[in-house]
This record gives C-alpha cells, sequence and structure tokens, in this order.
C-alpha cells in the first residue's frame, strides 16, 4: 500500500470511529429521557434504556423459587408502609409483574444478581436468597425516596427502564455496634440492622459485653446482667471515669437484651440477609463480668493493681484459673446455641499492661507450661478458648491482638484488623481470613473533623466522609468493616450522626468493583439519592 493510500486508510477510520461515537453520544439522549445513576453501592454493570415501568397497586409478583421470599416480604412490607397496598403474587407469569427467577449458576459470585426493568415488566435474576435481595435494594433505590417513608400515600412509582449485573466485591461487609458503653434499645438496633440492608452491608458485629456493662442475658449466671448491667450511683458498677462520654454521673444506667429478644433481632437480621456475631470481650475489657463474678474469675491472691487504656481499674479475667473455663464454656454453650452463625467474636484486645503481674496462679502457670512471656499466657488463654468454640461448634474470630506472638489459634479463625492496615496485610500474609477496620478510616465513632462542636472521639485522626471513601483494602482481605464504639453516643441522634453518611462511604468500598470508585461522582449520589431517603426515614445524618 502506498503511503498516501494508508494516510487516507487512516483518516476513514478516525472518521468512521468519530461518527459513530457521535451517534452513540447524541442517540440516548436525543430519544430518551436523560437517566444518570444515583445507585449507592455503584453496580458492576448498569445500563439505561429507552422509558420506565409503571408501578401501583395492580402490579404483581411471581417467583419460581423460595430463595426470594426475603426480597419479596421486604418489598411487600415497604411498599405496604409507602403506598397502603400489597402486590399479590400469581401462579403464573404474565404482564406487569415483577418476576423473581432463579439461575442455576451465581451472577458473578454469590449474592450477585441482575435486574431487567423494561415498560412490560421488572426481572430480578438470582442464584442465592441475598442476591434477590440486592435486586430488590437496588429497584427500591430507583424508587422515589418515599419508599422508605411510613405515610401510606405514594400511589404510583416509575422505575427507569434499565439492565443492571452486579455481584459485592468482598464477601464480609460489616458494622459494630458497641452497645456497652451505652446501651441501646431493640427498636434502635433494629433500626440500624434495617439501614445497614439498604446499603447491602451483611454482618452485624454486636459488641455485646465491655468494662462498662454486659448486655446479654447467660441463664447460668444472672449476676452477669443483674450486676454487670447496671452501673451508676448504688450499682456495684459505680464508675463514670469521664461523664461527659458516659452519661450523667448521678444516673443509673442499666439494660441488657434478653434471649428472646436476641433470637428475634437474629431473624430480623437474617429476613435482611445480615449474618449477627455476638462479641464477648476477653480477657479484658472485663470490668463488668469479674465484678458480677469475681470468685470465678479473679485470683483472690493477686495483689496487681493496673488501669486499662480507658483508665478501668482491674478489668481483666485471669486465665489461669480452672473456675474461668468452666465459666466462659458455659457462656459460650448459650451464646453459641442463641447466635447461628460460624463465628463467635472474643475480643482479645488491650490486655492491659500489669494484668496477672502478682498473680500466683498465672505464675504457676507459666512455669507450668513453660511460658514466658505475658503474650504467652494470653495465647495459652486463646489456645484454650478456641477449643471451647470448637467444641460447640464454632469458630473464633478476634481482634488482631490474638494472633501477636506464637498463636495457636485455628487458621480459619477471623482476624479484625483494627490499629492500621498494615496489621491486616500481615494477617493476611499469615493465612488468616482477613477483615479490615483501621482506626484511621473506619472507625465511625472518632469525629469528622477536628473541632470542639463536633461529637465522637478524639483519640486517634478525624475520619471525614472523604477518608472513608479514599480507603483502598487489598484484594484478598475478606472484607472490611466500620466500627461505632459507643462511649460519645449519649443517644442514638449521635449515633446517627455519626454513622452517617460515612456508611454510604463504607458501603461502596466494600461492594463495588475499585474501577467505578469516584468522590465526585459518588458525592453526588450521596446528594441526589441517599440523603433525601435517610431523611424520608427521619435519620440524624451529618449534612455537608
Ligand atoms: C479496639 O478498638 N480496642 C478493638
Amino acid at each position: 500500500m502506498s503511503k498516501e493510500k494508508k494516510i487516507k486508510g487512516r483518516i476513514s477510520t478516525r472518521y468512521l470511529f468519530r461518527f459513530f461515537s457521535f451517534l452513540l453520544f447524541i442517540f440516548p439522549t436525543a430519544n430518551y429521557p436523560a437517566q444518570t445513576n444515583t445507585i449507592i453501592p455503584h453496580p458492576r454493570v448498569l445500563t439505561f434504556k429507552e422509558g420506565h415501568f409503571t408501578l401501583d397497586r395492580s402490579t404483581s409478583l411471581y417467583r419460581n423459587s423460595g430463595d426470594s421470599l426475603h426480597a419479596i416480604t421486604y418489598l411487600q412490607s415497604h411498599l405496604r408502609q409507602a403506598s397502603g397496598f400489597t402486590l399479590s403474587i400469581r401462579q403464573v407469569p404474565e404482564e406487569r409483574q415483577i418476576r423473581f427467577l432463579h439461575t442455576d449458576t451465581p451472577i458473578y459470585t454469590k449474592e450477585g444478581y441482575i435486574l431487567i426493568v423494561s415498560d412490560k415488566n421488572i426481572i430480578v435474576k438470582a442464584h442465592d436468597s441475598a442476591g434477590f435481595f440486592y435486586g430488590t435494594i437496588t429497584l427500591m433505590q430507583m424508587m422515589d425516596a418515599q419508599i422508605w417513608s411510613t405515610n401510606k400515600n405514594k400511589n404510583v412509582w416509575h422505575i427507569p427502564s434499565c439492565y443492571i449485573k452486579d455481584a459485592p466485591h468482598y464477601p464480609w461487609r460489616g458494622m459494630m455496634l458497641d452497645v456497652s458503653r451505652n446501651f441501646f434499645s431493640v427498636a434502635y438496633v433494629k433500626k440500624f440492622i434495617d439501614r445497614m440492608a439498604q446499603y447491602k452491608l451483611n454482618r452485624f458485629h454486636w459488641h455485646l459485653t465491655d468494662d462498662e456493662g454486659w448486655r446479654i442475658e447467660i441463664r447460668h449466671y444472672p449476676l452477669l446482667t443483674k450486676i454487670g448491667a447496671r452501673r451508676g450511683p448504688g450499682t456495684k458498677l459505680p464508675f463514670s471515669t469521664s461523664p461527659a462520654m458516659r452519661g450523667s454521673k448521678n444516673q443509673v444506667q442499666s439494660g441488657y437484651y434478653t434471649q428472646p429478644q436476641i433470637r428475634e433481632i437474629i431473624a430480623y437480621a437474617k429476613a435482611r440477609e445480615i449474618e449477627v456475631i455476638p462479641e464477648i470481650d476477653l480477657p479484658g475489657h472485663a470490668k463488668a463480668a469479674v465484678t458480677a463474678y469475681p470468685k470465678l474469675l479473679l485470683d483472690p491472691e493477686d495483689t496487681s493493681r493496673y488501669r486499662s487504656v480507658q483508665k478501668i481499674a482491674n478489668n481483666t479475667i485471669n486465665p489461669a484459673l480452672e473456675s474461668t473455663y468452666i465459666f466462659l464454656d458455659n457462656v459460650i454453650g448459650e451464646v453459641a446455641a442463641l447466635f447461628p452463625f460460624r463465628y463467635i467474636h472474643l475480643g482479645g484486645d488491650e490486655v492491659p499492661k500489669g494484668a496477672w503481674s502478682n498473680s500466683p496462679a498465672v505464675k504457676e502457670l507459666m512455669r507450668h507450661k513453660g511460658l514466658k512471656t505475658r503474650k504467652g499466657v494470653e495465647n495459652y488463654f486463646f489456645t484454650r478458648m478456641d477449643r471451647i468454640l470448637k467444641k460447640h461448634g464454632k469458630k473464633l474470630a478476634g481482634w488482631q491482638e490474638v494472633i501477636g506472638g506464637r498463636s495457636k489459634i485455628r487458621r480459619s479463625s477471623l482476624i479484625m484488623a483494627w490499629k492500621n492496615p498494615k496489621a491486616g496485610y500481615r494477617a493476611i500474609r499469615q493465612g488468616y481470613p482477613t477483615v479490615m477496620a483501621p482506626v484511621q478510616y473506619l472507625y465511625f465513632d472518632q469525629q469528622y473533623l477536628r473541632s470542639k462542636k463536633e461529637p465522637g472521639h478524639t483519640w486517634s485522626t478525624p475520619v471525614s466522609l472523604k477518608k472513608v471513601y479514599s480507603f483502598t483494602p487489598p484484594g484478598s482481605a475478606r472484607g472490611i468493616q466500620a466500627c461505632l464504639w459507643s462511649e460519645t453516643l449519649l443517644n442514638t441522634k449521635i449515633a446517627d450522626y455519626l454513622a452517617w453518611p460515612r456508611t454510604l462511604a463504607l458501603s461502596e468500598v466494600a461492594w463495588s468493583p475499585k474501577e467505578k470508585k469516584n468522590w465526585h461522582d459518588f458525592r453526588r449520589r450521596v446528594k441526589q439519592q441517599a440523603l433525601p431517603r435517610l431523611k424520608a426515614q427521619q435519620i440524624h445524618y451529618r449534612g455537608y
């Protein structure tokens, strides 16, 4: 080919490319109403088409398998609240229907879904219950924000025609709520869980015990809640070391969840595709437990006097007493029977320096077992606890400290890295399934920005919405999790404020592929879609 022809060829290819690009550019906008994506978290594949589906009381539902039941019930109940009508379920496919169709293979991965909206019908395809649920959540995000209200006055909904194919990046998309430092009602815990579900989060980590309160009924040991769930004047847990953080010094604060209430919350979460992981924080962070049962959990000859980093005195269970293991075996037995999830979280964080240093029982244990350091004693404790969990058919989850030193816990134990991302990388390298929860990015109890006017903790760096969004976890992590510790959460308004809108960023980092991350586009979707929805539910979010 001559040089001239080559150039001509190049020009015409370029010309054709430009022409088609131009057609592609003008065609949808010239003929169809423009649609912009407002979905959070951003789906993997999304294309808008011409037209829309009109949903009203005459719309029906169809399903060809049982695994869409959670999704259908959820959609029906929200439509009932927002519109006052209940969509009926038909036995056969027909026009103007929302169809839930089971697929034999997963859409990308577990929890994936396809959502197709046209003017004739809506199709949600999935391989599992979670996939149907998330397809439905996406559908509800494309409906007016009033879908989250309860005022029963919107009768017609327009949903843009589209094709969506989507699945999560990480299988663990969690939120932790500390109900020990400040107690939250069953009603609020349910709200917390429901809001997680609206953004496709799937692990509720329930921090049920700590120094300031034991919040789970254990039938073997009633004093755990009779004594350990009450603090303030006239109680055995009278401390309120920082009144600004822990409420009024003059007020008794009490509260715990009964076993039926816990079952109710687990079922509520399950219906929203959320597993509940309970945390019993051991052996430190246990002032409530050791106050309730000192004879079982403390060495009477231990003269050690120490304070935790939170300034709580002598708060640690003694790991050298057989009564400790009998007690914990009984506790774990009840916890394991209550919670169906495979993991139980046993804490392991921040065992105070000086704990057990003068305990003759611990000294004897160290001599007998050849343990050289305090870390060795901690590892001994967790090896035994891991065996107890195994006996009850459960796996161990713990904060990063449980794999410090020469740990012998099972490799299948789940590690939560909280001090920094590096700790998570280390746990991954050691072969543990690892959840990244670094304080610098994902502790929602920290202030958004440094200011006296802002609620929240100040002991780490501020965690702005943008900071959360900027977090890039390693692909090999099991997932990510935000933590809402409750020392400063004196009421649910503060809890809402600290959680929202940061939870939206958590959702997108946990779910969406990295290539879809775009801060400016995310902010736009927050404003256009999410904030009106938070408002419709009267969530006290932080504006920006
Ligand atoms: C922690 O923040 N102590 C896990």
